[in-house]
């Protein structure tokens, strides 16, 4: 087994936050790898790369450095702090494009294994427990309605100071919805709970309820 904990789940689930408070509560070091999605889709509409090219878009993802700091929460593509312009709505709504590639898929795993082969890590994502560390010691699959989700994702925006679509939360839940469609319906690394992770709802649940949950689980 190796000594990672992984938590898959849908856009806005709440992993994100949690991931990162479940490292800090185990001394584990954190690894989004939906950034490293976000980093290469950001790179590429940076450079005017056509998303549909999947020569150009796997020639930007070979070249470029993706780097994490402070604790893995902000983003460096060659050396240059991405954190925020990776997690616009027009970056969002764009990596499926990206994420739907087996080559970059490829390319993207085996940076995300060689970054948590030199700790002991708590990973995030939609393909951790069933593509990435399918012998992972500890496994999650993290849930919400998506209602919830959006209300998260609206929240989120606000508070990294992007800019919120004028629909507002109409709008947001839409993206959510279609972006579940495109990372479940992938034919590889599509999202889905691995068969044996275990499946916690965040419904209802305070962000500390849902961490104390997740602690006793691996703490068992
Ligand atoms: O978690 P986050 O919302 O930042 O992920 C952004 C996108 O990156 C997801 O919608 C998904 O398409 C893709 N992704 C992926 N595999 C992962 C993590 C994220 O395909 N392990």
């Amino acid at each position: 087994k190796t000594l990672v904990v992984t938590l898959d789940g849908p856009a806005g689930s709440g992993k994100s936050t949690l991931a990162k408070k479940l490292a800090d509560a185990l001394n584990f070091q954190f690894l989004d790898t939906g950034a490293t999605y976000r980093a290469v889709t950001f790179e590429c509409m940076h450079r005017g790369v056509n998303l549909d090219d999947t020569e150009a878009v796997k020639g930007v993802a070979s070249s470029i450095t993706i780097t994490f700091s402070d604790g893995g929460q902000r983003v460096l593509i060659d050396g240059v702090d991405r954190s925020r312009e990776i997690r616009t709505r027009e970056v969002t709504n764009s990596i499926s494009k990206v994420a739907n590639k087996p080559e970059i898929r490829e390319i993207l795993v085996t940076l995300q294994r060689k970054i948590a082969s030199t700790g002991q890590f708590v990973t995030e994502g939609r393909d951790q427990g069933t593509v990435c560390f399918p012998d992972a010691l500890w496994k999650f699959y993290i849930v919400a309605s998506p209602q919830l989700r959006a209300e998260r994702r609206l929240a989120q925006m606000i508070q990294q100071g992007l800019p919120v679509p004028a629909e507002g939360l109409p709008a947001i839940l839409q993206d959510v919805i279609r972006r579940d469609e495109a990372d479940m319906s992938r034919a590889v690394g599509p999202l889905r709970k691995a068969e044996d992770a275990i499946e916690v709802s965040t419904d209802g649940q305070t962000e500390a309820e849902s961490l104390n949950h997740l602690v006793e689980l691996v703490h068992q």
